[in-house]
C-alpha cells in the first residue's frame, strides 16, 4: 500500500500504550498491515510495531532473510501478531546488539530472555500460543516493548554499549 515515515525516538506517540485490536478482517486493519509490511521492507527492518508508524494498535510484524543489517538473523517467515503478550521468559538470558528503525544508525547491547512463550491472535481472530528462541525471541521482545511505549535504550545495562553503528568498535566486530 504505502511506505510510511517511521516515528523517531522523542516522538511522544512512541511512549503510548497501544490499544488492543478487535476489528479482525476489516479493510482498515488490512490496510494498516499492508503499510507496516511495506514500511518494514523498505527500511530493511526485521520487525516493526504499529506505533512506529503512528498507529496505536497492538500489532507487530517480523520477517528476516539475508538482512544486511542483521547478518546473524537467520530466516524468519513474515509473521503478523495481534495483541501479543509474553507469558513466560526463560531464566537464561543473552546480551546482543539491537537496532531500531525509530533510532536510525544506532545500536545498543540489550539483555533479553533466550526463550519466550507468547500468546497472540492471528489474522482470523483466533488466539494461539507459541514458543520461540534466540534472535526470533529477541525481535518479539523488542517489538512488544514498542506496544508498551518502551524503546530499547530503556533496557540498556550500560550506556557504554550504546551509540552510532559506525563508531562502536564492539558492534563493528560483529559485522566481520
Ligand atoms: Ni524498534
Amino acid at each position: 500500500m504505502a511506505v510510511i515515515t517511521v516515528l523517531k525516538m522523542g516522538d511522544p506517540r512512541l511512549l503510548l500504550q497501544a490499544e488492543k485490536v478487535k476489528d479482525f478482517g476489516s479493510d482498515a486493519l488490512k490496510a494498516d498491515i499492508a503499510d507496516m509490511v511495506d514500511t518494514m521492507r523498505h527500511f530493511i527492518g526485521v520487525g516493526l510495531a504499529a506505533p512506529q508508524i503512528g498507529i496505536s494498535k497492538q500489532i507487530i510484524i517480523l520477517e528476516a532473510a539475508d538482512n544486511p543489517r542483521y547478518p546473524d538473523a537467520g530466516v524468519i517467515e513474515l509473521d503478523i501478531l495481534f495483541n501479543p503478550k509474553i507469558i513466560h521468559f526463560s531464566q537464561q538470558k543473552d546480551f546482543a546488539w539491537e537496532g531500531c528503525l525509530s533510532l536510525p544508525g544506532m545500536r545498543g547491547k540489550v539483555e533479553r530472555a533466550r526463550t519466550i512463550t507468547y500468546q497472540a491472535v492471528n489474522q482470523q481472530g483466533q488466539p494461539y500460543t507459541a514458543t520461540v528462541q534466540g534472535f526470533h525471541a529477541r525481535v518479539i521482545q523488542h517489538e512488544i516493548d514498542h506496544l508498551n511505549g518502551i524503546l530499547y535504550p530503556q533496557r540498556l545495562e550500560s550506556f557504554n554499549d550504546f551509540g552510532f553503528e559506525d563508531s562502536l568498535p564492539d558492534f563493528q566486530q560483529t559485522l566481520i
